[in-house]
């Protein structure tokens, strides 16, 4: 089994390309191929550069993979301009899918994000329909990088529909690195309630990253899972965010101690993953 992983010497991408590395170790002939824009390429090392926002690179870095997982990106608002982001990750999403339909690649990981539903500067309201938000609950991206995000969801269940793939969209959380979380859990949840409290350390990111690109999965599907940890990173209580913050919202789970106010269930049924660290876990 040959796998790419893009944006490996990103976050995300470096400890996946890690955990896939270690994965793969005693499987003969199974490669992990990490493919980012930076440095010199070495294919002999399995490292390819290029630039994703030109399709011919995109196809050449993608070639002889089983699966794909996509993590390069701009990963968040304000690191450019708006229309450069906007286009430069559209195109990169586009570019990936359209290798993976015509090398044959069958599955395809995307980096999907909290932030298509209305997770960040809530700027029009603060209503949810219910809590804990789940994959069902209308989107609502509020700037470039949210849209973005959405808009790589769309292409997905196109090529999903139309041309057989098999696509998990991973709506990571606020992903940290256990030595970035000093001062977490925050003392008190106070607007705009970033990520909604939502964060999940990139050991378990990478892990479901992982498991996305290899769990069995039926062709011509597109599933959408937002990866969380069990916690918030508050030390607000959660029924207590939703009472005073959000009382529009009917409760659909009890929220008990500091639950995640994002459901991870859907990552479990489908994945059959579960977070395992905490920002509360002794450091
Ligand atoms: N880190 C988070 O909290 C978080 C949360 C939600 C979603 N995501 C998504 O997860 C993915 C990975 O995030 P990350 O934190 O590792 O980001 P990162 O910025 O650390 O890594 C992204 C990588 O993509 C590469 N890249 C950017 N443009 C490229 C191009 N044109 N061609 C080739 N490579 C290019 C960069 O060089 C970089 O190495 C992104 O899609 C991001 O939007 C991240």
């Amino acid at each position: 089994m040959n796998v790419v992983i893009t944006g490996s010497r990103g976050l995300i991408g470096r400890y996946t390309v890690d955990h896939a590395r270690a994965a793969l170790r005693d499987q003969a002939g199974a490669q992990i191929i990490s493919v980012d824009q930076g440095g010199m390429g070495d294919w002999t090392a399995n490292y390819r550069v290029a630039d994703l926002t030109d399709a011919g690179q995109t196809f050449t870095a993608l070639s002889g993979a089983d699966a794909v997982i996509h993590l390069a990106a701009i990963k968040d608002h304000g690191l450019v301009g708006e229309p450069k982001l906007f286009l430069d990750n559209t195109a990169m999403t586009y570019h990936v899918l359209e290798a993976a339909r015509h090398l044959r690649i069958p599955r395809v990981v995307l980096a999907s994000s909290v932030q298509v539903s209305r997770t960040v500067r809530m700027l029009r309201d603060t209503r949810y329909r219910y809590l804990p938000l789940d994959e069902a609950h209308p989107v609502d991206p509020q700037n470039d990088y949210a849209l973005s995000k959405q808009v790589g969801e769309v292409m997905a269940d196109l090529y999903a529909g139309v041309y057989g793939l098999s696509i998990v969209s991973l709506r990571f959380s606020a992903v940290t690195r256990r030595e970035d979380m000093a001062g977490w859990p925050t003392p008190v949840a106070a607007p705009p309630h970033w990520a909604l409290y939502a964060y999940v350390d990139v050991r378990d990111a990478a892990r479901c990253a992982w498991l996305a690109a290899t769990v069995p999965l039926a062709p011509a599907t597109h599933h959408v899972a937002f990866v969380v940890a069990r916690d918030t990173m508050t030390a607000t209580p959660s029924a207590e965010i939703a009472r005073g913050f959000f009382p529009d919202a009917e409760l659909r789970a009890p929220l008990d101690g500091h639950a995640s106010l994002i459901s991870g269930e859907n990552a479990r049924r489908l994945l059959g993953f579960e977070a395992t660290h905490s920002c509360r876990d002794p450091v």
